[in-house]
């Protein structure tokens, strides 16, 4: 009797582990499935532009500029992101900086598309705010 007992709340605890890894899963499929739509604004990876300035950006910039643009990775390269100061400058100044260099930068995107450098720099400018975006000079599609 006590057997029969200890059996049935081994399968209860059996049904309630597998409903338990049932629902785990599930959570994870709809995490999956909704992760392309969430994350932060306008990096949230929907839009082929910004997606084709990322995968650029990880490979040519974010070695020094660091992952999200924060800088601090090879020393004197400036934040990229709203915590920086790219946005007191024009367009045409900063894709000069990207296809030329500068004092300690390699020119980058010397060979980049019009395509690519406008992808690149659509990525960069999601980190900015919108007012940052607002009052840049020389906004791309201008
Ligand atoms: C080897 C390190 C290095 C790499 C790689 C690099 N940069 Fe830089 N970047 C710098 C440094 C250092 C500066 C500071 C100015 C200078 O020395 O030219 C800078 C400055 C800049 C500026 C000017 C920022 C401002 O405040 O006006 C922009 C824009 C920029 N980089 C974009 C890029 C982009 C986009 C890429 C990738 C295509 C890139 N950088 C790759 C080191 C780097």
């Amino acid at each position: 009797m006590a057997n029969r007992r200890r059996q049935v709340s081994e399968s209860k605890g059996r049904t309630i582990a597998m409903l338990l890894t049932f629902g785990l899963i599930f959570v994870g499929v709809v995490v999956f499935v909704i992760r392309p739509t969430v994350g932060t604004p306008s990096q949230a990876g929907a839009d082929p532009v910004t997606n084709k300035g990322k995968v650029l950006y990880d490979a040519y910039c974010a070695a020094c500029h660091g992952a999200n643009g924060e800088a601090g990775v090879v020393p004197n390269s400036p934040a990229l992101n709203a915590d920086g100061e790219m946005w007191h400058r024009s367009d045409e100044e900063l894709l000069a900086q990207m296809r030329h260099g500068g004092e300690n930068m390699p020119a980058m995107a010397a060979d980049f598309t019009d395509e690519q450098v406008t992808a690149l720099l659509t990525y960069i400018k999601g980190w900015w705010t919108p007012k940052q975006r607002a009052v840049q000079i020389g906004d791309i599609g201008e």
